[in-house]
Parts: C-alpha cells; structure tokens; sequence
C-alpha cells in the first residue's frame, strides 16, 4: 500500500467481533445467545458494507486462544459458525461475496471445517466484494508460519536470505491475496488488538466502539467510516507532502 492512494479509500475493514459474552451477562443470558445474537450482526455488517461500497470486510470470528474457552462454548461456537455457513452461502454467492479463511482454520472440528471448505469452494467464483473469516487466528502464530515458510523455500533454492523484504515476506502469509486493512474496529470499548492482523495493521486506522457486538448496527458502521474519512493518513510524510502528493493524483 503506498501514499499515492486515495489515502481516504476505505477499501478493507477488519472487525475485532467483542462484547458478545458480556451483552449477554448484563441480560442474564447464556454467553452462547451473545454470540447467537452476534452471528445476526455479521448479517447486517456484511449488508451495510455493500451499501458503502467496501469490498473486503475480515471478521475475528475464532481466536487461536479461544480454544481455551469451556468446551462446550467452543462446541456452540462451532455450531454458530456451521449454520451461518450453511445458511448464507447462497446469498453471499448472488451478492458476488467470495469467502476467504485466515488462522490454522484447518484445525477447526471435521464438521465446521468441511462446512467452511464447501463454503469457500461455492464462492470461488465470485469477485465482486471479499468477506474473510479469521479462524483460530492469531498474528504472531501467522508470522512464524510464514517464517517457516520462507526458511523452507530459501532451502529449496527459492528465495535468497538477503532479498527478504516486507514485499517478498508477506508473499507468504494468509493475507497474501488480501489487501491491508485501511480500518480496524473493534467492538465494546476495548483497546487491544489481541493478536490480530499486527503486521497487516501497521498503518491501519484504529477505531474503537463502546457498543457490544450483538448491538453493533449499520449507524455504528457509518459512523466508524464518517469517522475513517477525517483522518489524515500520512504514512511517515508530513501534512506538507501528502497535500503535494494528493494534488498530484487528483
Ligand atoms: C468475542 O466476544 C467474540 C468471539 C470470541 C466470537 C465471535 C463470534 C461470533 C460473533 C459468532 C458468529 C460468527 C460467525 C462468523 C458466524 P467475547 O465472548 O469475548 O465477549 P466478552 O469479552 O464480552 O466476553
């Protein structure tokens, strides 16, 4: 991604899904209606995202550390995740909405996994728009992959230590197919990215929302994106330089 972009293009947003279990617990609710409740959200995120025009939307879906959760809260978690694939895989195909999995998502149960697999194979044509789902993700678990990866076809003979850059390195991570995210949002007043698209995310715009996933609506996008639209991305430039550069392109 390099400065001579419309810097205020809002191409890809990556969503940090939270507040689920706790929007649940203030209304004596299991924490599984939370993420029941949180699974109706992505709808109507994915929606709204066609609405304004932004093509890559990447949700947090399973961390690589949530497998530590209760048993049974991964199991429903992995329920939530089979019937949402079951029963959108047909409307992401007529909205041309082709479905991508970041993480060790091979990991996942046979049945969530078969479930993605088929989903992911019946979008395959689609172009149009890209909705991502990091399952059993987590960046620093995605670099050592990488890492390895590129140490392993440096022993083939592929790739030369020396001309390792950023450029040639992020060839070999789950995102390589994937533009950066130009917005990350996360949910019910958290400001961590918890392991989440760190490198991706180095000159990402961050945006924190009070609201609880399960409560996260189209007006919450609008104004994470209105919000997105007055920020001044510089990229290491000055002010100066950008307006000079922008002048430029325009
Ligand atoms: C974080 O909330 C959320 C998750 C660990 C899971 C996100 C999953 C969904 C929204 C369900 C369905 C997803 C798809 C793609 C169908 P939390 O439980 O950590 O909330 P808390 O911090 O309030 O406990």
């Amino acid at each position: 991604m390099t400065a001579a972009r419309n810097e205020n293009q809002l191409d890809h947003v990556a969503i940090i899904m939270d507040g689920n279990g706790r929007w649940a617990k203030a209304r004596g609710l299991p924490r599984i209606e939370g993420h029941r409740r949180g699974g109706d959200t992505v709808r109507t995120v994915l929606d709204a995202c066609n609405e304004f025009g932004i093509r890559y939307l990447t949700l947090f879906a399973f961390s690589s550390e949530n497998w530590k959760r209760p048993a049974d809260e991964v199991g429903s978690l992995m329920n939530l995740l089979v019937r949402f694939l079951t029963r959108e895989t047909s409307a992401l195909v007529r909205r041309g909405v082709r479905l991508h999995a970041i993480g060790q998502w091979r990991d996942l149960p046979p049945k969530a996994r078969a479930a993605l697999e088929r989903a992911m194979a019946h979008t395959a044509h689609c172009d149009e728009r890209h909705l991502t789902l990091a399952l059993s993700y987590g960046s620093r678990q995605e670099a050592a992959s990488a890492a390895r990866a590129y140490a392993e076809a440096v022993l083939r003979g592929e790739e030369k230590p020396e001309e390792c850059s950023w450029e040639r390195f992020s060839r070999y991570l789950d995102t390589r197919d994937l533009p950066d995210p130009d917005l990350i949002i996360r949910t019910s007043g958290e400001s961590r990215l918890s392991n989440f698209l760190m490198l991706q995310g180095a000159y990402s715009e961050l945006y924190f929302s009070p609201v609880p996933w399960p409560e996260f609506g189209r007006e919450h996008l609008l104004e994470a994106v209105n919000c997105f639209k007055r920020r001044e991305r510089r990229y290491g430039l000055t002010g100066e330089q950008l307006h000079e550069k922008a002048a430029v392109v325009s």
